[in-house]
């Protein structure tokens, strides 16, 4: 991949993606996939790192893509919403993930679901049968406005189901 000094390139949702060159370089992560590449599934919530409503996968981590500068990418794959299915081999329909929070209707107005859903993604790679409490560890710092937590907590127990059945 090609890289110089005014520009670094990343894999995103498995597509070479070249960084925005100077003086767009302070841009955040967040940033460039909403405005650059039309990722819309991470979501600007706090814009500080305190609520998860943006995150993404960074080489299979969860992190906030709005304190995380584009630059610091550089070389890196990052994983957004929008990538999922192919993540699990499933290019036209959904990640498990996905379909699990719609069968338990863990939304109510959606907002902090991204973030919800790439957590759990993180999660259940890692840990394909969490236990309850693993789950609320994980999910605790990402922010629901709406209160819907007990459902994303079922959605989470199905999508590792959904998942173990899927072998994903
Ligand atoms: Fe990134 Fe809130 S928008 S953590
Ligand atoms: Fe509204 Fe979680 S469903 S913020």
């Amino acid at each position: 991949m090609h890289t110089t000094a005014h520009s670094a390139s990343v894999t995103v949702n498995g597509q070479p993606c070249v960084l925005p060159a100077a003086p767009a370089a302070s841009a955040t992560l967040l940033h460039v996939l909403r405005n650059d590449l039309a990722l819309n599934g991470p979501k600007y919530g706090c814009g500080l790192g305190q609520c998860g409503a943006c995150t993404v996968l960074v080489d299979g981590v969860a992190a906030r893509a709005c304190v995380i500068p584009a630059q610091g990418v550089a070389g890196r794959e990052v994983t957004t919403l929008e990538g999922l299915p192919a993540r699990c081999g499933n290019h036209h329909g959904l990640h498990p993930v996905q379909q699990a929070f719609i069968d338990a209707q863990a939304a109510q107005c959606g907002y902090c679901l991204n973030g919800m859903v790439m957590m759990a993604v993180a999660l259940l790679e890692r840990n394909p049968d969490p236990d309850e409490a693993a789950i609320r560890r994980e999910l605790s710092a990402n922010l629901c406005r709406c209160g819907t937590h007990v459902e994303i907590i079922r959605a989470v127990q199905r999508a590792a189901v959904l998942m173990r059945e899927a072998g994903a």
